[in-house]
């Protein structure tokens, strides 16, 4: 079988020992070519710092003038493997102003290091890591405490370090983080269970790198091709080069081209091994279709029950890196990449700047080296994109300085702009109004409350459990002592719902309206259960859309279609299927299953306890 692969990154500031840490792991992973390691015995020698010993940070500080400035720059790319697993390792420096190389870094990383020196304990730097991290949705995060060695290997230090980061990255959305404490000089749980830190149980790094499950990570569901370029050798041959940025294809599959909407079938996948009887992502690859269509540079093929947004103007998380500031007091015109298409694109607000060391939001009409902001674009092109949440390929976009061809900033697409969606809903009709604040502010009934407002969004086919679940966590919820609210599919649709149905435009409207009423009563400082089927993906992501970041869970109740059958607790499935009601959700109309919910509760394998525990976690910090 073939190894798996896994692309990771590491951050730490200056002097962590992340150079030394990647070092050992290079090292030991015994790969290095012979040559290179007596060369780097006798570069330890001369220029190492730790005397007889291998020094291993030279390994990564690659170029001699990065060594002679004590500092590295950009990003390096690092290959090794080991008899289970081939390792890519994206070394971004930790300086201050070099953050913007972990976003260059960190975008197709399916884990991330974030190293942290136990003798100084969590800085501002640490702090940004973890938020970026977070911010990039990567997958899997170990935090690795190094020096121990120079604390005793203090157990109590290590502790209060986890502690402290906990506390901190509560308040992100990071799905998965383990803690290692590890001396990367000394090789303490590097490589091997650390003798010197028996009361530390768990797995050493490489072993628990070598062993994370990451397949699930990738999107293989939303197939999304960017076409790269137009292959025309001769008149008979048409091939469309580029590569599957996210889920899988097959020849004799249907495609649509966007933005002409033209469709056609897929005939062939080349490549130069040979033909391939399915592509899927991270494959370069050739297309060739059954009809002769106009494709070229910056089109998509898609599936053509499958497609992504369509939109100009766009609400993002951007991160500017560069050192020039951007000051939005006169209009300012970028050039924009996004997949295999380049646009000229304004930025035209922003909303807010976040401080990452205290996550609040800061008003500003300028960005800076660094900044972290939430901005609304305007694409001269229409952009076909996927939120950055279900998808980091087509989510992701790249702004370049027109003149200097400078990268200037990197952005997430949080969804399409949010005036433009609430137009493509209902629009606002009524003129000469205007919004009204009132002295009692969210902030004051939170901190009467004792906890922040949040949506929690249950999602799922009829018969999944959502009623069950919505209840159970009410009634837990309540026990605690927060405010506690419930909006549920069926009851709404006997008032504030009456006049919908069941079309697919009547179901966007009800979840629309839903949305909007669970935003009023968020802003109450409630946490709001809503129990909707609420199909479409678009629908659910307008309904985070509305609200600010961090407080709206999607919550994916998971059970197979088979299983909601067979429990039918309404006896609907039975009408469906006896064809007395039309476009039943499951049977005759469209679910589409969220790709990567907040939190995800299989009801058909998990008890309602379990359930109901998994929510209660991920929503402790509230
Ligand atoms: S949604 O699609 O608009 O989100 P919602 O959650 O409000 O649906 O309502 C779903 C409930 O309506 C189901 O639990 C079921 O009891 C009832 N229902 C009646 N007809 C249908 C239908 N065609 N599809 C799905 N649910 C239906």
């Amino acid at each position: 079988m073939e190894k798996s692969l896994l692309r990771f990154l590491t951050c730490g500031s200056v002097d962590d020992g992340k150079s030394t840490l990647i070092g050992n792991l290079l090292y030991n992973s015994k790969k290095l070519c012979r040559d290179q390691i007596e060369a780097l015995e006798k570069d330890s020698k001369k220029h190492g710092t730790q005397g007889e010993k291998v020094d291993y940070a030279l390994l990564m500080d690659g170029l001699a003038s990065e060594r002679e400035q004590g500092i590295t720059i950009d990003v390096a790319y690092r290959f090794f493997e080991t008899p289970i697993r081939k390792f890519i390792v994206a070394d971004t420096p930790g300086h201050e102003q070099y953050t913007r190389n972990m976003v260059t870094g960190a975008s197709t990383c399916d884990l991330a290091i974030i190293l942290i020196d136990a003798s100084k304990g969590i800085l501002t730097q640490s702090r940004r890591h973890a938020f970026i991290v977070s911010l990039l949705q990567i997958p899997h995060v170990i935090v690795a405490v190094n020096k121990m060695d120079l604390v005793d290997y203090d157990e109590k230090i290590f502790d209060k370090i986890c502690n402290e980061f906990k506390d901190f990255s509560a308040k992100l959305n990071i799905s998965d983080i383990h803690f290692i404490p590890v001396s990367a000089l000394e090789g303490d749980n590097v490589v091997d269970s650390s003798e010197n830190m028996p009361w530390y149980r768990g797995t050493a790094l490489l072993p628990f790198l070598e062993s994370v499950y990451i397949r699930s990570d990738k999107n293989f569901v939303d197939f999304r091709y960017p076409v790269q370029y137009v292959q025309r050798p001769n008149s008979k041959f048409r091939g469309y080069a580029g590569k599957v940025a996210s889920g899988t294809i097959s020849p004799g599959e249907e495609i649509m081209v966007l933005p002409s909407e033209k469709t056609s079938k897929v005939k062939e996948i080349i490549t130069y091994d040979g033909n391939l009887k399915e592509a899927f992502a991270g494959q370069s690859i050739l297309i060739t279709l059954e009809d002769e269509i106009d494709i070229s540079r910056g089109d998509m093929l898609v599936r053509k029950s499958n497609i992504p947004k369509g939109a100009s103007e766009l609400d993002i998380m951007i991160c500017w890196m560069s050192e020039k500031t951007l000051d939005l007091s006169s209009p300012k015109r970028l050039l924009l990449k996004h997949t295999s298409r380049t646009s000229n694109v304004f930025i035209d607000k922003i909303d807010y700047k976040i401080d990452v060391n205290t996550l609040h939001r800061e008003e500003s009409n300028e960005l800076n080296l660094n900044d972290i902001a939430r901005v609304q674009i305007t694409s001269a092109q229409k952009l076909y994109f996927d939120n950055y949440k279900n998808n980091r390929r087509t989510g992701s976009l790249v702004f370049i300085d027109p003149i200097t061809n400078e990268t200037v900033a990197g952005g997430m697409i949080r969804s399409e702009r949010r005036a433009a969606s609430i137009q493509s809903t209902g629009s606002v009709k009524s003129k000469n109004i205007t919004k009204i604040e009132f002295d009692i502010s969210q902030a004051m009934l939170e901190q009467r409350n004792g906890h922040k407002g949040a949506i929690l969004w249950l999602t799922g086919l009829s018969g999944s459990g959502k009623s069950t679940i919505a209840m159970a966590l009410s009634n837990k919820l309540f026990e605690q002592g927060k405010h506690v609210a419930s909006l549920d599919g069926d009851n709404v649709r006997y008032g504030l719902c009456s006049d919908l149905g069941f079309t697919p435009t009547d179901r966007s409207e009800n979840i629309r309206r839903v949305a909007e009423v669970a935003k009023l009563i968020m802003e109450s400082g409630q946490i709001v259960i809503c129990s909707f089927i609420s199909p479409y993906q678009k629908d659910r992501d307008f309904a985070r859309s509305i609200v600010p970041e961090g407080c709206f869970f999607e919550v994916f109740i998971d059970a197979d279609i088979d299983t909601c059958i067979e429990r039918d607790p309404k006896g609907l499935y039975k009408k469906a299927l006896a064809g007395e009601i039309r476009g039943f959700t499951g049977i005759d109309s469209a679910y589409e299953s969220p790709v990567n919910p907040d939190i995800h509760l299989n009801t058909a394998e998990e008890s309602v306890e379990d359930c109901i525990d998994t929510a209660i976690n991920a929503i402790k910090h509230l």
